[in-house]
C-alpha cells in the first residue's frame, strides 16, 4: 500500500491517509486501499477497533483527487461514486467501533469518510465543508444522504449549496461531530474512547452499531422490532451473563465476544 498507513496497536489499528503533498486527497488507489485496510480487519479479530485520520499536520483529507476527477465523463463518474458509496458504506457498517480523528481539512471526499464513521473527534484545528458545487459537481460519496440524515435537510443544505467550511466548534454545536480538542490531545481523545468502547461487550458493540445504522433507514416500529430482536439474541450469548455476573459480583467484566 502506498497512500495509507496501519498500525495494530492493543487492538487498536490506526490507519492513516498519507499522501500530504495533496492533503490527503483521495484518488482510486487510495480508496481502494482504504477498502483492502477494512476489509481485512473485518474478521481479525485482534483488530477491536479503528481509528481513522490524515498524514502531517494540515488535513485529514482534503477531497477527492481533483486531478482524477477533472477525467471524468458521465459513465466514469457514476461508476466512481457508486464505488465510493459502497466502500464507504462497508465501513458504516463495519461491526467494531470505527472513529475519525479529523486533524485538518476534511472536505468532499475527507468529509463523507468522517460521515461513515461511527464518532467524529476533531482537533480544534479542522475545517469541515462539501464544497464539491464551487467545482461545480454535488458530493458523490453519500455525503448528501449522510449530512441530511444527521443534520436534518435545512442544515445540510446549507452546507452543500454554498460549499462553506466551518470550524471545528461550530460543527461540534451543529452536531457534526461528537468533540473537539486541542490539537496535540487529537489522537490520545480518540484512543480513549476507543478503549473505553473496546472495554464493552464486543457482541452489544456490533448489536449497536447495527440497530442503530439498520434502523435509522427502517420506520420505528421495524426498528424497535429489529432492536427487540437483537436484545433477544444477545441474551444468549456469554458476554451477557459474564456482564451481569460480574455487576452483581462488583468486578470488572471479562469478555469474550461469545
Ligand atoms: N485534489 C488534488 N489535489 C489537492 C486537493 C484535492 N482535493 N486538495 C489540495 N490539493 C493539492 C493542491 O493542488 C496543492 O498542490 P500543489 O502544491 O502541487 O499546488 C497542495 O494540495 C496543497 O494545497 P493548497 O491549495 O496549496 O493549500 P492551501 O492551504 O492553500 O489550501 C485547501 C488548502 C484545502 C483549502 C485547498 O487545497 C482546497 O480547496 N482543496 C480542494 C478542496 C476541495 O474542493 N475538495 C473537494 C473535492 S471534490
Amino acid at each position: 500500500m502506498q497512500n495509507v498507513r496501519t498500525e495494530l496497536r492493543d487492538g487498536i489499528l490506526f490507519l492513516t491517509i498519507d499522501r500530504p503533498k495533496v492533503l490527503n486527497a483521495l484518488n482510486a488507489a487510495t480508496v481502494e486501499e482504504i477498502f483492502h485496510v477494512f476489509s481485512t480487519a473485518h474478521d481479525d479479530v485482534t483488530v477491536k477497533a479503528v481509528i481513522v485520520t490524515g498524514a502531517g499536520e494540515k488535513a485529514f483529507v482534503a477531497g477527492a483527487d481533483i486531478n482524477e476527477l477533472a477525467q471524468k465523463t458521465p459513465v466514469t463518474g457514476k461508476e466512481t461514486s457508486e464505488r465510493g458509496q459502497f466502500i464507504l458504506a462497508f465501513i458504516e457498517k463495519f461491526p467494531k467501533p470505527v472513529i475519525a480523528a479529523i486533524n485538518g481539512f476534511a472536505l468532499g471526499g475527507g468529509c463523507e469518510l468522517a460521515l461513515a464513521c461511527h464518532i467524529r473527534i476533531a482537533s480544534d484545528k479542522a475545517q469541515i465543508g462539501l464544497p464539491e458545487v464551487t467545482l461545480g459537481i454535488i458530493p458523490g460519496y453519500g455525503g448528501t444522504q449522510r449530512m441530511a440524515r444527521l443534520l436534518g435537510s435545512a442544515k445540510a443544505l446549507e452546507l452543500i449549496c454554498t460549499g462553506d467550511r466551518i470550524g471545528a466548534a461550530e460543527a461540534e454545536r451543529i452536531g457534526l461531530v461528537n468533540k473537539v480538542v486541542p490539537a496535540d490531545q487529537l489522537v490520545a481523545a480518540a484512543e480513549e474512547m476507543a478503549r473505553k468502547i473496546m472495554s464493552r461487550g464486543p457482541l452489544a458493540i456490533r448489536a449497536a452499531i447495527e440497530a442503530v445504522n439498520r434502523g435509522s433507514e427502517m420506520p420505528i416500529r421495524e426498528g424497535e422490532f429489529l432492536e427487540a430482536t437483537l436484545f433477544g439474541l444477545l441474551c444468549a450469548s456469554e458476554d451477557t451473563k459474564e456482564g451481569m455476573k460480574a455487576f452483581l459480583e462488583k468486578r470488572p467484566a471479562n469478555f469474550k465476544g461469545k
